[in-house]
């Protein structure tokens, strides 16, 4: 199978004009086949929302797991053509399991983040806020990602987890590494390197929590482990990385955009500040604007199919586009106009179906707390960056910026 590159959906000028390239391909090929990051693999690109919630939820035809879908030959040559041995330590995760196992790893953790768990977080992530908050606001100045956005998520992903918040920085490094696809040898050096490092980390983790339990996530996973038959080793490492690396990547992006994205729309802002009960609905439009998660991950066909008018044939790889599906007009009238009431807004900024993120109740709360707390705390919050400046991670997966100046009047 043979395609070309139609749409430029990798490159750094690509994030300058995100959403209109986006609704170019829902409007002239909403299932689009193209190379992808590798510029040979070829995969369908879907943009329109009803595609997007048919390939989340139809986990019979679109599936995370390669073997349910390839042939045992084509899985070897799979394996062959892989950049990266097959790290099973780290990704045996509910994001690489379907149907069964998948049902049974997802319950272990389930229940801690469930509205009614995470609710009794929210002092704590209040505190966490305003102790941000007063390291910076006599300045009148911050860097939001690293004074603001990274810190609040991950010191409540650590406390949560039972880790040492001191080791908070090696988690970033550790997570960039897996979420920089490997494409060159240094990068692929570094991966396996990191890889290493994370799991040497939660050797001594997970011996501690073993011969002295407490009662955070960790030891639970721990304990859940010792009874094989409930989580297998390599997946009590790789549900470890997991709540690492998606507990606080997601929300740094989401608080970032959000407040990048409030600033752009000083009505919507005033009309935020006026009323802070609009905070929920505001938390859910700003998910749906600019979508952190912007495509997810993987899924592989298991029958050959139609979609959007497409043929698809068992074993090609399909991409969700979640970040195109909540920009649709199909959906959500006037999908380009940020409107912090809208009402109804079943973005799809959480992903849909089985994988449906399970940390969803906690990353609206922190987002609750850090916009409402940014707005209370810190008058005529504004931009100390040009527009034109601003740098988007390279990372295709999501929709992140390297880091967000912003002044106030202290
Ligand atoms: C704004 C923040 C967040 C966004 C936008 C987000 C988005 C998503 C999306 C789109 C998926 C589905 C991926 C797919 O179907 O391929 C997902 C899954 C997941 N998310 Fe989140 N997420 C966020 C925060 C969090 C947090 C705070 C946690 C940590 C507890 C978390 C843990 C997970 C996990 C474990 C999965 C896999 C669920 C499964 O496969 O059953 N996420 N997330």
């Amino acid at each position: 199978m043979s395609t070309t590159q139609r749409y430029d959906l990798y490159s750094a000028e690509f994030r300058a004009r995100t959403h209109e390239t986006y609704s170019r391909m829902r409007d002239e090929s909403p299932v689009h086949l193209q190379p992808g990051l590798n510029g040979e693999t070829p995969i369908w690109f879907v943009t329109r929302y009803d595609d997007v919630v048919t390939v989340l939820t139809d986990d019979e035809r679109f599936v995370v797991d390669a073997k349910l879908a390839l042939t045992q030959d084509e899985l070897r040559a799979l394996d062959a053509a892989s950049p990266l041995p097959n790290d099973d330590r780290i990704n045996t995760n509910l994001l690489t399991m379907d149907g069964e196992d998948h049902r049974r790893v997802r319950q272990l953790v389930a229940k801690a983040f469930t509205p009614r768990m995470v609710e009794r977080l929210r002092p704590r992530i209040q505190e966490i806020a305003d102790e941000l908050v007063d390291r910076v606001a006599a300045e009148g100045r911050m860097e939001l990602v690293d004074d603001f956005a990274f810190p609040l998520p991950i010191t409540v992903i650590a406390e949560l987890l039972g880790i040492p918040i001191e080791d908070r920085d090696r988690f970033r490094v550790w997570s960039n590494s897996f979420l920089l696809p490997p494409m060159t040898d240094e990068l692929r050096e570094r991966f396996l390197r990191h890889t290493d490092e994370f799991v040497a980390y939660l050797d001594v983790l997970f011996a501690e929590r073993r011969g002295e339990p407490s009662d955070d996530l960790v030891s639970a996973l721990v304990q859940a482990e010792e009874h094989g038959d409930r989580l297998g080793e390599n997946e009590l490492y790789s549900m470890a990385v997991l709540l690492i690396v998606a507990g606080h990547e997601t929300t740094v992006s989401l608080i970032t955009n959000a407040v990048l994205a409030l600033l752009g729309h000083p009505a919507e802002l005033e009309r935020l500040q006026a009323d802070a009960s609009l905070l929920p609905t505001a938390v859910e439009e700003l998910l749906r604007y600019d979508s952190p998660v912007e495509r997810t991950i993987t899924r592989w066909v298991t029958q050959d199919t139609q979609l959007g008018g497409e043929s698809i044939a068992r074993g090609d790889l399909v991409i969700a586009v979640v970040g195109s599906a909540n920009r649709d007009d199909a959906q959500f009238p006037d999908a380009d106009v940020l409107d912090l009431g809208r009402a109804p807004n079943r973005h799809v900024g959480f992903g849909r179906g089985p994988h449906f993120c399970l940390g969803a109740p906690l990353a609206r709360l922190e987002t609750e707390i850090a916009l409402g707390t940014l707005l209370r705390r810190l008058p005529n919050l504004r931009l100390a960056i040009a527009e034109g400046d601003l740098y988007w991670r390279p990372i295709p997966l999501f929709r992140s910026l390297a880091s967000l100046p912003v002044a106030w009047d202290a």
